[in-house]
């Protein structure tokens, strides 16, 4: 094959058959799989609809089988959920449709017997406005104490907000209250800002930080990492609606003109936030345990991603390029080129995402074939993966109605986003009838009839199945005989849509076309991991050999 570019961003180690140096132990969390827990979507075990920690205990072991070795839990905290409880009015309870402390402390015990560490998710952009705080605010005087928690402001006028930034979620970023000020919201007006200048804000959140710390957690996600501190928050953004577009990824506009709105956001990635991180990882390595936490952080250029894992601050940030990149080998070059040579260039470790809970599934948005390619071709890479539930059961959007719909993007924008619950919609464990196990009752969001044969018990033992794809490549990526440490591209976009890279002796190999492509191979090899299941095993002589379209394969030396 032609050797085009051996990314010098990651330290490289010797081919497997040359006596391996010792080597300290990695950071556990370097290479980890995280998988995704959707808590109200994974497993409902008393019948009311919504998934809960008890129903996340019992069925853990699937997170083990599929050979994962974290999981980020997404909010289970005391929540109205008018955001999918990303609006929190208890930080350090557990809402009571998903359970009570008792069931989490149970659930971080069986993950450690499972040996799954555990992330918990953090968000310390806002609260909701049913936390305590909140009342307290609107209770007290203009200037009081209890405001500052917040950002209240006069308007420009009687009717007019402080300036004239756009939700996240669509509609003014400003909601009034009776005594005639305003308050700040990037996201839901139930999802009021907090102001990290003010002194109570951080305490909380470090005692929110040691609270799950102190059950056993591993880490955290960081929610809207990159939005803690505001600037020229009294001064009007000269394109509203160009950066709200530009924040959208279902906008389509140039590079150019994204590059250049994104440039002048006010609300994210300001250098304030970093100062907030350094103590927090203070906070973190005074445990005496190895405690981490990924950034979710939307940043431009991506330059500035690297920011938040300098030494002093976060382990790892998530990179979202993949969530949206086409199926296209120059696409997918650039984006795993760039995230490597930027985040191994300052020694952190890379990740990689698929799917979340915020964008279209991986199926949906890419195909079925390409998504198993991309699974494969992800997994090969340096650094972590993040799985979010039901990718591993190639698992599309669903259709729903509107009257399904409970995104507040979907009711703030008027049905013109339709938001993103067709991601969410509840896991199928087993049966022939929706809901296929998850609940006993209702599920809060209808599961298609047509998953029947994409359950956890219809896809178990089905070689062709994405679940099992999914478990032999989490085995094997385990058990590459090389170890993960070096990495080099074998072959970089030629038009052919076939790129390739060697990670330690296994060769990686992506065909984007939509034809069969001949590849070079040196030596004897096998296939030791296939997207197409037909080649899963093969022998292959050196010379030339076929990848067939939309496919990955994984080729080992034969010994
Ligand atoms: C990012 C979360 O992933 C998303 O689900 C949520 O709506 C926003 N942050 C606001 O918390």
């Amino acid at each position: 094959m032609s050797f085009s570019h051996d990314s010098s961003a990651m330290p490289s180690s010797p081919p497997s058959s040359a006596p391996q140096p010792p080597q300290p132990p990695q950071p556990w969390w370097k290479e980890a799989v995280f998988y995704q827990i959707y808590p109200r979507s994974f497993f409902d075990s008393n019948g009311d609809g919504e998934g809960d920690l008890p129903g996340i205990t019992a069925h853990l072991e699937h997170v083990r089988d599929l050979g994962a070795d974290a999981i980020w839990l997404s909010p289970f905290y005391t929540s109205p959920n008018k955001d999918g409880g990303y609006d929190v009015a208890n930080p350090r309870d557990v809402d009571p449709r998903h359970g009570n402390l008792n069931d989490a402390e149970k659930l971080f015990a069986r993950a450690k017997e499972l040996n799954l560490k555990i992330l918990v998710d953090i968000v310390p952009n806002h609260f909701s406005d049913a936390h305590p705080w909140f009342a307290q605010a609107l209770a007290s005087p203009k200037g009081s104490a209890e405001r500052s928690r917040f950002h209240f402001y006069e308007g420009k006028s009687a009717t007019t907000p402080p300036n004239n930034w756009i939700s996240l979620f669509g509609g003014s970023a400003w909601t009034q209250v009776e005594d005639g000020q305003w308050y700040l919201h990037l996201f839901d007006s139930s999802q009021p800002d907090l102001n990290w200048e003010n002194e109570d804000v951080k305490r909380d959140f470090e005692k929110t930080l040691r609270f799950w710390l102190d059950l056993g957690v591993d880490g955290f996600r960081i929610d809207v990492a990159h939005g803690l501190v505001k600037e020229n928050i009294l001064a009007d953004h000269y394109d509203p609606q160009g950066l709200s577009d530009a924040l959208r990824l279902d906008v389509e506009m140039t590079a150019e003109a994204r590059g250049t709105l994104l440039a002048s956001v006010p609300f994210f990635d300001r250098d304030g936030v970093h100062e907030i991180y350094r103590e927090w990882r203070k906070l973190f390595d005074s445990y005496n345990r190895d405690v981490m936490a990924v950034a979710e952080a939307w940043v431009h250029p991506p330059e500035r991603s690297t920011l938040y894992v300098r030494p002093d601050e976060l382990q790892q940030v998530f990179n979202f390029d993949l969530l949206v990149a086409p199926f296209d080998d120059q696409e997918l070059f650039a984006c795993v080129d760039r995230t490597v040579t930027l985040i191994g260039g300052v020694g952190a470790s890379p990740t990689w995402a698929l799917s979340n809970h915020d964008t279209p599934r991986v199926v949906s948005r890419a195909g079925k074939d390409q998504a198993r390619a991309l699974a494969i071709f992800t997994f090969g890479l340096p650094g972590s993966c993040y799985v979010f539930q039901g990718q591993e059961l190639g698992l599309p959007d669903a259709h729903l109605e509107d009257s399904d719909r409970q995104d507040p993007a979907f009711f703030r924008t008027k049905g013109v986003q339709k938001g993103r619950d067709g991601a969410r919609v509840p896991l199928p464990w087993d049966g022939s009838t929706t809901p296929f196990g998850f609940t006993s009752g209702k599920p809060w969001l209808p599961v298609p009839q047509e998953w029947q044969s994409l359950s956890v018990a219809a896809e178990t033992g089905q070689e062709e199945s994405s679940l099992e794809l999914y478990r032999r490549a989490l085995k094997v990526r385990k058990n590459l005989s090389s170890g993960l440490s070096s990495f080099a591209w074998t072959q970089t976009p030629d038009g052919s849509g076939v790129i390739s890279y060697r990670r330690g002796s296994t060769l990686v190999v992506l065909n984007t076309s939509t034809e069969a492509k001949r590849i070079e191979i040196d030596e004897n090899s096998t296939v030791v991991l296939a997207s197409n299941v037909a080649l899963q095993g093969a022998p292959v002589a050196a010379g030339n050999f076929e990848i067939g379209a939309l496919s990955c394969l994984w080729v080992e030396p034969t010994n």
